[in-house]
């Protein structure tokens, strides 16, 4: 029975996959501005980019959804904002501190943090993401244990510092560390194709981008958003869940969130992304 679902669900992307012409249709051509701050949703790609514009996930959004994101008191994820200021405020652990007992106010400490990460670690000889960075401090500076993936503070931590960055244009500095190399591998896995249904990220995200898969309208998978609060989910959804539910859904196996995969491509995908406005928490179907 789990079998046949399976093979209808394969189907089903196959065959929405090759929809007849008339299924493409074009990003929305509106401005997004949130309190007052004009985003940069659409923008020049950067130099060796396979695409000449860079394009927001929320122009390809329906009229409803890309309403939500806008409006800061109807953006669901804008809850998780607060949370995250809870969190943040919150004394925790043996030494008596909160992220606010360093780093005072968020809204001066972190402003742009957000935007330029991954970043590389050279403790870690690794690059580490928002996520990872608040782990670092948690066993670091405070004495407690890092968070279980998508713990949900966890998520609204990360959602509240992104947060402090919005409008921000997203850039990353390759030149540190080894980050480039990270980028080179992040770039094949993104064209290497997997699963049993043979599809690359490349192969939704760039070939597709534009074309109706489903309901959905292909966007260029831009990273910028995150964590994004999904209506299906009613929920914030990480971006390593993302990459993960992506994957997953080519029926290849999936990496583990924050593994050396996952980070490669985040470091990858969020360069595809350079120029864009941070839109934490943005809205998304
Ligand atoms: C005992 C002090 C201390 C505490 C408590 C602390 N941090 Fe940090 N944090 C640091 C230091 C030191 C750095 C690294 C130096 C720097 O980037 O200024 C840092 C760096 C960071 C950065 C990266 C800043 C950047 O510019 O890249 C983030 C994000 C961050 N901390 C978040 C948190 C969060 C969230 C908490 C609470 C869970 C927290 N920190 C708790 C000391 C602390
Ligand atoms: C079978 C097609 C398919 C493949 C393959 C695929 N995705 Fe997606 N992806 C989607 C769909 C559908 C969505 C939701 C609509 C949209 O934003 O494109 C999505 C959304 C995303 C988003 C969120 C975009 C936003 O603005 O919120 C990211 C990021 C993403 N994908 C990354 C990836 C990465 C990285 C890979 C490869 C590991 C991948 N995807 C492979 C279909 C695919």
């Amino acid at each position: 029975m789990r079998q046949s679902l399976a093979i209808v669900g394969l189907g089903m992307i196959m065959a929405a996959l090759q929809v007849p012409s008339g299924a493409n249709a074009e990003p929305v051509d509106d401005a997004l501005v949130i309190d007052d701050v004009e985003m940069v949703t659409r923008t020049k790609a950067p130099e060796g980019h396979p695409f000449d514009e860079v394009l927001s996930g929320w122009l390809f959004r329906e009229g409803e959804t890309r309403e939500l994101e806008a409006d800061s008191f109807q953006n669901p994820g804008m809850l998780y904002v607060e949370q995250g200021a809870d969190v943040w405020n919150r004394v925790e652990g043996p030494d008596g501190k909160s992220c606010a007992s360093c780093h005072n106010d968020a809204a001066e400490s972190m402003k742009g943090v957000g935007a330029h990460y991954p970043k590389w670690d050279a403790d870690a000889g690794r690059p580490i993401n928002i996520e990872l960075q608040i782990d670092k401090c948690r066993v670091e500076n405070m004495g407690l244990e890092p968070y279980k993936f998508d713990a949900p503070e966890q998520k609204a931590l990360t959602t509240y510092i992104k947060n402090q960055s919005l409008g921000e244009p997203v850039e990353l500095d390759l030149s540190q560390g080894e980050l480039q190399s990270w980028w080179d591998k992040g770039k094949e896995l993104y064209y290497t194709r997997t699963g049993q249904l043979n599809f690359a990220c490349a192969s939704c995200h760039e070939s597709n981008s534009g074309q109706y898969i489903r309901a959905d309208h292909l966007s260029q998978g831009q990273a910028n958003g995150f964590p994004t609060y999904r209506l299906k989910q009613a929920d914030m959804v990480s971006l390593h869940n993302r990459f993960r539910g992506c994957i997953r859904d080519t029926r290849a196996e999936t990496p583990k969130a924050f593994s050396d995969e996952l980070m490669a491509l985040e470091v990858y995908v969020t360069w595809r992304g350079t120029g864009l406005s941070v839109e934490t928490p943005s809205v998304r179907q």
